[in-house]
């Protein structure tokens, strides 16, 4: 099993590698790069992206649906638009208007969530995606009064909670309790009320209950899970469905003793399994897809921010440097964990110098659980150096608190084609008051 070291460096070298012991992604020195963008940014690789959603495409067969909110940066919605059988999986209107600046068509477009507004189903309805996937039937009254409103028929998917857990993985949304979905023992319930409104067309299911999911049988068996309760809705329905979407969550090894989701086995469970219900008439002109984000984007991505103090306390190397938790919550454990984890981590300044003793990186916020990790073994630090956090394409900005302690928010770069495209550009420390009105005193 790969050490965070290990992982860094294989991720570095997909970057581009090395020259004069600094890190060079496309052959462009990493401290051009910053002075290009300023720091902190995040640098995203096009051509990792693109690779990945054909590798993930092929290994399954079927749709790949991207999930907006993992990075709804434009460029990189741009770039998963222009590729054959990939769609978009957003979660608000904002998502939805990023999904369609960047070029999805409507019909490779689902919207789920457990708290659409009107002005969001109204909005969806609007643009005619494929499916709104809705979490209640109260969800399935609304849609159809918008749609009779707007005098516009609308594609629904029932998003459904079912009665069996997924296992192996570390973050669920179905299979348990909670505000996602519906519940498999209204499914019948569902499907006659979608039929029962004119302005409502019953695309099929939707099954989406985890996050950083490993374990391949289990995910095969809950993939066999879905079909048998999209057979289910056939059947209540009395027509053949028009969709079926797998969800996801394939896994990304953030952390110490994780290794690799095996897409490929996954892969080849998952085409013997859906061949074995293609007979079925019900399935005969169904879409299949699974909607990704993380597995899609996270290793595509880095967080590159710039030492501003190294110090010591009582022995122990403190780095601190000038993004943190406001820019990039997830690697700094959420707010909080009882376990701190870190993410790989490494000195893009110095590929030269030797592993240091472990040392504690730390963001500029003011409270202790804005740290990327307490024991980081770092190429020794020095102030200005630029520290690379490695696994950041998927919910590193669109997951952060950026606006907390008001810092300027990160520049976003890509790399594509041998360039780098400066996407967004660094936030100044103004920014903070636009939008506000002051009160007149
Ligand atoms: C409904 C839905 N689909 C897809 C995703 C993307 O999941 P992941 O990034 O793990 O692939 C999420 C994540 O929360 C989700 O809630």
């Amino acid at each position: 099993m790969l050490t965070q070291i290990d992982k860094a460096r294989s991720l570095a070298e997909r970057f581009g590698g090395w020259r004069d012991g600094e890190f060079c992604p496309a052959g462009m020195h990493i401290s051009r790069i910053a002075e290009k963008c300023g720091t902190p940014f995040y640098l995203y690789h096009g051509g990792m992206i693109v690779d990945r959603v054909r590798r993930v495409r092929d290994a399954l067969g079927v749709e790949v649906s991207y999930s907006v909110k993992a990075n709804p940066n434009l460029a990189v919605c741009q770039l998963i638009a222009r590729e054959r059988q990939a769609g978009a999986e957003v979660a608000s209107s904002g998502e939805l208007v990023v999904a369609r600046t960047a070029g999805f068509t409507p019909e490779d477009i689902v919207f789920a969530g457990p708290g659409k507004t009107d002005d969001e189903l109204g909005r969806a309805v609007q643009e005619g995606i494929f499916a709104v996937n809705v979490e209640s039937l109260n969800e399935i009254d609304r849609l159809a009064s918008i749609a009779k409103r707007k005098d516009r028929r609308t594609g629904v998917g029932l998003r459904i909670n079912p009665a069996a857990q997924l296992m192996g993985s570390q973050m669920r949304m179905g299979g348990t309790v909670g505000q996602f979905g519906i519940d498999q023992s209204d499914l019948a319930d569902a499907v006659r009320r979608t039929l029962s409104y004119p302005q409502l067309v019953l695309r099929g299911i939707h099954v989406y209950t985890a996050t950083q999911v490993f374990e391949v049988e289990p995910l095969l068996e809950h993939c066999r899970n879905i079909l048998e309760i999209g057979l289910e809705a056939a059947d209540e329905a009395g027509q053949p469905l028009q969709m079926i979407d797998f969800g996801g969550g394939f896994g990304v090894p953030y952390f110490e003793k994780m290794a690799e989701f095996n897409l490929e086995r996954f892969g080849e469970g998952f085409q013997r399994l859906l061949e074995s219900y293609r007979s079925d008439p019900h399935l005969d002109d169904c879409r299949f897809l699974f909607e990704l984000g993380r597995y899609l984007m996270a290793d595509a991505g880095i967080y590159v921010t710039r030492v501003v103090e190294v110090k010591q306390m009582r022995g122990k190397t403190f780095v601190v440097t000038d993004g943190g938790m406001n820019h990039h919550l997830t690697a700094t454990g959420n707010m909080g964990q009882v376990f701190r984890k870190s993410y790989p981590l490494l000195n893009l300044s110095s590929a030269l110098r030797e592993p240091e003793e472990s040392v504690a990186v730390a963001g500029p916020c003011c409270t202790p659980l804005d740290m990327f990790g307490t024991n980081i073994s770092l190429s020794e630090p020095k102030v200005g150096d630029l520290l690379g956090v490695f696994y950041s394409g998927a919910y590193g900005y669109s997951a952060s608190n950026l606006g907390f302690l008001s810092h300027p928010t990160p520049a976003e770069a890509l790399l594509w084609q041998d360039e780098v495209h400066l996407l967004r550009p660094l936030g100044k420390p103004e920014d903070v008051l636009e939008g506000q009105d002051a009160l007149l005193l």
